[in-house]
């Protein structure tokens, strides 16, 4: 049975005019919560606001997330946290934007907040900061006529990932490379998605970490593991101080011709060194990308603006 928890009380968000400082105000209560380290001094709900704005943009952003969906699994607490401060009428954020207007939000100050953690530059070197505008006025979901959303596999090989992003969301084979960077934060979970671990050690530094691991000079020698009973795989490596790393298939066919099996994501050909697989069409993207981190965070912000535009017109800038 469907359930859409989060939209039954405000199908559609009645959408007043909104003013930069309200919108700079409404920023700066979702930083104090987003902006929150947990006892291991890391911030969760950076990653999870991030992927709580894809997920509520496969099909358009509307502000439903339905957690009867297996793929939804893992997002309940950020999706409760969230609802708690927008159901909070002191607050006056839902008099002022939708609900999907406001998960939106949250995702572009999440990426706001994993950029401001970046670790890697060094004295004279100047953390890129990512550009992402944001618009208001989507229309927050009818439970009674939202329709199944599908989302991209964990497993696929490089046409079916490429495809998903050019069928859904009208993206380039780059764009898509840009947007997958997000994978730098946060982790998977076996309880989630049957996968596990982190795709770099830090999960809530936003940067180009994520093809810097991906690529060649990136030091990590990946080998195919097997995950439950050998009906999963995925891809975990050591870097040359012996940190872990994970990738998908779906991250590692942006740099290797792995050709998964469609069932299982099974590579027959190099599972014990990737570097033995020939490379694939977007290998030099993913090496551009790593060699340039404020290049990427300029195109990974535009591609992410059109994600949390995907299925609205008409939206405003603040005045
Ligand atoms: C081929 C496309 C994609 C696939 C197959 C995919 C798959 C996954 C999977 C399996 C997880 C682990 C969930 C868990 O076990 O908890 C995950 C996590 C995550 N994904 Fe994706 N994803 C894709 C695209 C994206 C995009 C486009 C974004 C954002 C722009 C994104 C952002 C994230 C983030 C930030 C996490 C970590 C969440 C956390 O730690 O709370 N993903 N993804």
């Amino acid at each position: 049975m469907m359930r859409y928890l989060l939209c039954a009380l405000s199908a559609v968000a009645a959408v007043q005019s909104l003013t930069t400082s309200q919108m700079e105000n409404i920023k700066a209560l979702l930083a104090n919560l987003i902006d929150t380290a947990n006892a291991d001094n890391e911030r969760p709900l950076v990653a999870a606001t991030v992927r709580l704005a894809f997920h509520d943009c496969v099909g358009g952003c509307d502000g439903c997330v339905d957690f009867s969906h297996a793929d939804n699994a893992g997002l309940q607490t950020v999706v409760g946290l969230l609802d708690a401060m927008y159901d909070d009428t002191s607050n006056g954020i839902s008099a002022l934007i939708s609900r999907a207007d406001f998960y939106a939000l949250a995702g572009i100050v999440g990426v706001e907040v994993g950029a401001s953690l970046q670790l890697r530059c060094g004295r004279n070197c100047v953390n890129p900061t990512p550009s992402v505008t944001f618009r208001y006025g989507r229309t927050d979901c009818n439970p009674a006529t939202v329709a199944p959303r599908s989302f991209p596999s964990g497993i696929a090989n490089l046409t079916k990932t490429l495809q998903f992003f050019a069928s859904e969301f009208s993206f380039t084979s780059r764009e898509t490379v840009a947007l997958l960077g997000a994978h730098t934060l946060g982790e998977a979970h076996r309880e989630n998605s049957g996968f596990r671990g982190r795709w770099v050690p830090r999960k809530d530094s936003f940067d180009n970490d994520y093809f810097v691991k991906l690529a060649d000079g990136g030091g990590v020698s990946w080998s195919q593991t097997s995950l439950q009973r050998g009906t999963l795989y995925q891809w975990n490596g050591d870097d040359a101080s012996g940190r872990g790393h994970m990738m998908l298939n779906s991250d590692m066919v942006l740099y290797r011709d792995i050709s998964p099996n469609a069932t299982t994501g099974q590579t027959l050909t190099c599972p014990t060194n990737v570097a033995l697989c020939p490379y694939a069409a977007t290998k030099d993207i993913v090496e551009e990308f790593a060699a340039d981190n404020a290049g990427w965070m300029a195109e990974f912000s535009d591609v992410f603006e059109k994600m949390i535009e995907h299925g609205s017109t008409n939206l405003q800038l603040p005045a």
